[in-house]
């Protein structure tokens, strides 16, 4: 088939290239001229794992191009809206210009009988806003609201094979004559059993802002347990694992830490909490806004944790913190929750170097006054505390002994609680995980 994916952000190049891998000839438009040039030249323009491999093994035959003229969405039959929805300055609610400046735009290049397939996360009802849109500006031609549900890290196979599809159209009917196809275009995953749910448009919108207040929810829920865990002298990981075992609890997304961040899950529980509001449910979801608090406190714990850490003052201290990502296998550091307690501990007369296998460019450009080490060895030199933040793989790695020998001071606090605490006590470590004895 042939496809237009308007926006090439996160969720937008990663869609255009995986709809390529499935056998469709994708156009993927943005206004943005230097990340259209990137894209053009098979280059990713953030790191994802395998997306630089999976660009140039699609552009190669053809079947993927990039532009940024709207006018090369005419030829497609199916396109997909996944701009970004960004939280608006000084208010909780999501920014929908880039949505509605999509539809605007895409318009004049939509036929009778193609279908608009949005992907962003957006407020209830918007859907069915842009649909009275697409049925003036474009007679004949369907809205379907296409939720999209990828982890950044793991974001090729959650594309290529998502847990579900969900399709909201008007009427909610499996006889809606754009339900067969999506199941064009998502033939493959739907050949392997990918179940696929028709809905609503407005369960459609609300399938996501509800998956993802209850993954925020799973995690600030985990990171109260660990605040009292602390405070009873128990181990919240070992009551995640025995709660986990439970399995109409499951063991994922209960790992106790520094709480959530990125681009998605702090943005997303607000826009839901604001738009209920306008709705009229605000009550409803009232929670979210202790989830948030939770979620926020842990920034704050973990500076005093630290600061008890260092002897009860942070003044001159040199602290290395491993990890500036919002979380492991990305480069994004959109609230990252990290990044923010290097700054915080920096403000509080720390001297802190941030190290990172991939985040560095990224997290300089938002936090330039933090001081920056790519090299892991010189970043923990003469630190007199580590702070373990994002559990990359080469830190959860490290060696206790081997590492050692660089550091000045033996402390370290596991803000993700991945290392193993008696092997580092064992090394002479001061070690000091979160909700844990
Ligand atoms: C999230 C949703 O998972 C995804 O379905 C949606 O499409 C976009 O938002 P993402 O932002 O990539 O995806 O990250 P996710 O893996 O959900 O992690 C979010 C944050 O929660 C990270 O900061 C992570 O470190 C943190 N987290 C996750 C925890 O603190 N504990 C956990 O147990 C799991």
């Amino acid at each position: 088939m042939r496809i237009s994916v308007i926006g090439c952000g996160y969720l937008g190049a990663v869609h255009a290239a995986c709809m390529a891998k499935l056998g469709h000839e994708v156009v993927g438009i943005d206004v943005d001229e230097l990340k259209i040039h990137t894209l053009s030249a098979a280059l990713a323009p953030f790191f994802e794992p395998g997306f630089d491999e999976l660009l140039k093994d699609v552009q190669e035959p053809g079947r993927l191009s990039f532009s940024t003229d709207i006018s090369a969405a005419s030829g497609s039959s199916v396109h997909f809206i996944c701009v970004g929805t960004p939280q608006k300055e000084g208010e909780n609610g999501a920014d929908l210009s880039h949505v509605d400046a999509a539809m605007e735009a895409l318009l004049p290049h939509v036929k009778p009988g193609d279908i608009v397939v949005g992907k962003s996360t957006v407020p209830v009802g918007t859907a069915s806003r842009l649909a009275e849109i697409l049925a003036t500006g474009a007679p004949g031609a369907h809205l379907v609201w296409n939720p999209e549900f990828l982890r950044e890290g793991h974001a090729l196979e959650d594309t290529l094979s998502p847990d579900r599809l969900v399709y909201g159209v008007a009427d909610g009917s499996e006889d809606h004559a754009a339900v067969s196809v999506l199941d064009e275009v998502y033939a493959a995953p739907l050949s392997t059993g990918t179940p696929r749910l028709v809905t609503d448009h407005p369960t459609a919108e609300l399938v996501k802002a509800a998956a993802n207040s209850f993954l925020a929810t799973k995690i600030s829920f985990i990171n109260a347990m660990a605040d009292v865990c602390e405070a009873a002298g128990a181990d919240v990981t070992r009551l995640a694992d025995a709660i986990g075992l439970d399995d109409r609890i499951g063991r994922k997304f209960l790992s106790a830490g520094i709480g959530f961040g990125g681009g998605c899950l702090p943005k997303d529980i607000r826009a839901f909490m604001a738009r209920a509001g306008e709705l009229g449910a605000d009550q409803a979801l009232t929670f979210l806004r202790e989830v948030d608090s939770i979620n926020m406190r842990r920034r704050s714990r973990v500076v005093e944790l630290t600061r008890e850490l260092c002897g009860g003052s942070l003044l001159g201290h040199r602290i290395t913190v491993l990890g500036a990502a919002f979380k492991p296998e990305s480069d994004d550091v959109r609230d990252s929750p990290a990044l923010s307690i290097a700054a915080q501990l920096q403000l509080q007369g720390a001297v802190v170097t941030v190290t990172d296998p991939k985040a560095l460019e990224n997290a300089a450009r938002r936090f330039p006054e933090l001081r920056y080490e790519a090299d892991l060895d010189t970043a923990i030199a003469g630190a007199d505390t580590l702070l373990l933040l994002t559990e990359w793989q080469q830190y959860k790695e490290l060696d206790p002994f081997e590492v050692s020998s660089g550091v000045a001071g033996l402390r370290i606090l596991d803000g993700r609680n991945v290392l193993d605490a008696a092997k580092w006590r064992s090394a002479g470590w001061h070690y000091r995980g979160l909700g844990r004895p």
